[in-house]
């Protein structure tokens, strides 16, 4: 969808490939998007004590033109803050942001705003989303507006275009309705339209179906993977849902504790989970058919601070031992695109 015949380009990426940490090394260096040992830090007060935490911890992986990352976690296990690091709402602490070629670290001003034309967000609460003094007509007009290209039809047409395209019928009758109007799935439905209006390349769907009714998650699911074939969009599906995650993604990344736990193919994470994390969750999605859940040792969330040493995963892990205390596992490859971040995987 990209138009970048009318942009100037992006300021040049310093990629150069070298120094980076192992879990790095298995990011393409050809695809769309390449995030490069992500660190992202919070400061946070503990009496008197100011320390940091680390929700996203040297995190890597790519995404392919076309293609469908899902991201997997339990809450609070850095999704959404990688999310708001890949859309440049925050700045990372280190590491590396490549987009289509260019080094989007560190952007600001024009290129930034560029970068972010490529890059748009939906996000869970499609209500809070929206706002509620304007019509559906108003939340599309401004960005089909300021995003035109030449030789498109008038914003009128493109307008109902885009109300047919996300299934928003009769078009007449619902470009004047307010958000309160609408059903869930129909305002989901507005706020995927508005992310379009601005021909992205990559959509990050964080958690884009958990509020809506279990009725209509399937239809909304659907009309996303609609604009991967259609479209040919590049998706950063974000969900607590292994099952969600494996029909609507190609690669599945599965983080606890700001980190990398599992990465693999869709179908082989779900088919062949090698990481305890990975094993757990499944165990807990219905009807996954998963046997080999293992107990868990404990339910403590994870400790984030920046001193914290070994797997994230230790305090709930059934089969830790002394080493994963000590020494944080990296990612190994055991399989075709398979990793696993785990010392006795
Ligand atoms: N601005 C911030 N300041 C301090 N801590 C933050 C900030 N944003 C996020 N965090 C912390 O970072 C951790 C990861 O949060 P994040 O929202 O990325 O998790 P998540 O995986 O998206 O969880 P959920 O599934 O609940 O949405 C949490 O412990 C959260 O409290
Ligand atoms: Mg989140």
């Amino acid at each position: 969808m990209a138009d970048r015949m009318h942009e100037p380009p992006l300021p040049a990426s310093g990629v150069s490939g070298v120094g980076l940490a192992e879990g790095a090394s298995r990011v393409d260096a050809s695809a769309l998007v390449q995030v490069h040992d992500l660190v992202v830090q919070f400061p946070v007060s503990s009496g008197l004590r100011r320390q940091m935490i680390v929700p996203v911890d040297h995190v890597s992986f790519h995404v392919k033109k076309g293609e469908v990352l899902s991201v997997v976690g339990e809450s609070g296990s850095g999704k959404t803050t990688v999310a708001r690091a890949l859309i440049r709402v925050l700045r990372p602490d280190s590491g590396r942001l490549v987009f289509d070629g260019k080094d989007v670290t560190r952007v600001r001003g024009e290129a930034l705003k560029r970068y972010r034309r490529h890059v748009q967000m939906v996000f869970q609460d499609p209500y809070g989303s929206l706002n509620p003094v304007q019509t559906v007509e108003q939340h599309l007009m401004l960005p089909l507006r300021i995003h035109r290209r030449p030789g498109d039809p008038p914003i009128s047409q493109q307008l109902d275009e885009m109300l047919q395209v996300v299934g928003l019928t009769p078009i007449e009758e619902t470009r004047r309705k307010y958000p309160h109007e609408l059903s869930g799935g129909q305002r989901q439905r507005v706020a995927i339209a508005r992310a379009l209006a601005v021909h992205p390349d990559l959509l990050i769907a964080d958690e884009p179906i958990s509020m809506l009714d279990v009725s209509i998650r399937a239809e909304i699911l659907e009309l996303l993977n609609q604009f991967k074939r259609t479209l040919g969009l590049s998706y950063v599906y974000i969900t607590h849902d292994l099952a969600s995650a494996r029909y609507f993604g190609d690669r599945i990344m599965v983080m606890y504790g700001g980190r990398v736990m599992e990465e693999a193919s869709a179908a082989e994470a779900v088919e062949n989970p090698l990481h305890p994390y990975t094993r757990l969750l499944l165990a807990a999605t219905p009807g996954s058919g998963v046997t080999g859940g293992l107990p868990e040792t404990s339910s403590r969330p994870p400790n984030l601070l920046s001193d914290r040493t070994g797997c994230p995963f230790a305090d709930r892990c059934p089969l830790v031992a002394d080493e994963c205390r000590v020494h944080t596992p990296e990612l190994r490859r055991l399989g075709d695109g398979h990793y696993v971040a785990c010392h006795f995987a």
